[in-house]
């Protein structure tokens, strides 16, 4: 049997210290039980979206030795909102939870940070579990304690923060995931190297020209989880290193969210038009090639590191250009807005050379202009 990782996590918060595990391995969700002791509560729940239930709820519910409540919605970004909370929370109440059970979320972040947010907040906190699906929310999402969803068309609005009873990660439910998906979760794989470890960036690229096996998989998810994880553990709230994980994010989220408005009149595509929207990794990686160009701006990285970022995204299909009409003017100013409902001003995560990220720096918005036409 292959190896299976096990990472510790502490977090130490003045209100909720806790400590939970991170497995990760293939097939482990076979061998759920050896991991959470399900009679421990008096109910367990599976939620996951329309997507994922076909391929991989019935695996998980015959691994569990009691009786378990399934809860399925749509799936999309589209769906991470308040009104399938409020859902979750009637299907919580019919089914007669309380804060001896244990909600389990199934499927990729969207699951994951809905789940999350929702078991936070019913009866002021269920435990809760992730079994994260997609590679995006093995290596990122599922790590942390960062849960919440969109209002107002601002991404991850409304949340809190949460920590997770267990993450057991299967590496082997990436078999069924879209090829679009996977390359989105490679983003935040490569935002980790960016951020913290040139070394494990260049280990992924080279990687990746053969065909990436299980086993290389585990050893992907475990080198993100450790990177996350560390951070997180120094500081949980955010008011310092965890802001080096936003890199990438101001400009992607605001991208993400703007490639949701369809109404939009800047935006060329259709209502209901999905095959249009890019998905979280997609604009973050766009957003990571900006935020490269602002560090070049500003003196703090090479032009061939951002040449080499560019063709690192471009080698995992990434996009490194918007396929989309949007001015500078209008991505800033959807950037300010978000940061207005959230901190008042634009703080910049960048690169001080691969591998090194710093934070909480300001920049003119001339120098945005100017990166962000290097993406048109
Ligand atoms: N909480 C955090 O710290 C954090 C960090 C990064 C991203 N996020 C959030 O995560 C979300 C993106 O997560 P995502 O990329 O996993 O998207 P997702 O949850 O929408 O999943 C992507 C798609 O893959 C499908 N899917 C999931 N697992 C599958 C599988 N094994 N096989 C086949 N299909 C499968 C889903 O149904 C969906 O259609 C965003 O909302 C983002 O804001 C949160
Ligand atoms: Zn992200």
């Amino acid at each position: 049997m292959d190896k299976i990782e096990t990472i510790d996590i502490d977090i130490w918060s003045v209100d909720n210290p806790t400590t939970y595990n991170i497995i990760i391995g293939s097939h482990v969700i076979k061998n759920v039980s050896e991991y959470i002791n399900f009679e421990h509560y008096s109910r367990v729940g599976i939620l996951t979206d329309e997507k994922v239930a076909p391929l991989w709820l019935d695996n998980l519910v015959k691994s569990i030795p009691i009786k378990v409540s399934e809860i399925v919605i749509g799936q999309g970004e589209e769906v991470k909102n308040i009104d399938n909370v409020r859902h979750v929370w009637e299907e919580l109440l019919t089914l007669g939870f309380d804060r001896k059970s244990l909600l389990l979320n199934l499927g990729g972040g969207v699951i994951g940070d809905l789940g999350g947010f929702a078991a936070s907040t019913f009866m002021r906190g269920l435990p809760y579990a992730h079994i994260p699906t997609t590679l995006l929310s093995q290596v990122d999402s599922s790590i942390g304690g960062k849960v919440g969803v969109n209002f107002g068309e601002v991404k991850n609005l409304i949340g809190s923060f949460s920590q997770p009873e267990i993450v057991v990660i299967d590496v082997n439910t990436l078999n069924t995931l879209p090829n679009r998906e996977l390359m989105a979760g490679f983003a935040e794989v490569i935002k980790h190297g960016l951020i913290k470890d040139e070394d494990y960036l260049d280990d992924v690229v080279k990687k990746k020209q053969g065909k990436l096996s299980e086993k290389d998989f585990v050893q992907i998810v475990k080198r993100s989880c450790d990177i996350k994880a560390k951070v997180v553990e120094e500081d949980e709230r955010e008011n310092g290193v965890r802001k080096m994980l936003n890199f990438g994010h101001s400009i992607g989220h605001a991208l993400e969210a703007l490639s949701h408005v369809s109404q939009n009149e800047s935006v060329n595509s259709k209502p209901g038009d999905n095959a249009d929207y890019l998905l979280h990794g997609e604009a973050v990686a766009l957003g990571m090639i900006v935020a490269s160009e602002i560090s070049k701006e500003v003196g703090l990285l090479k032009e061939k590191d951002v040449d080499k970022i560019r063709e690192i995204l471009s080698k995992f299909h990434l996009p490194t250009e918007l396929e989309f009409e949007l001015s500078p003017n209008v991505i800033i100013e959807k950037v300010m807005f978000d940061k207005k409902n959230v901190s008042g001003k634009i703080n910049w995560t960048l690169l001080k050379g691969i591998g090194n990220a710093v934070f909480d720096v300001s920049v003119e918005k001339e120098i945005v202009q100017k990166a962000l036409k290097s993406i048109m």
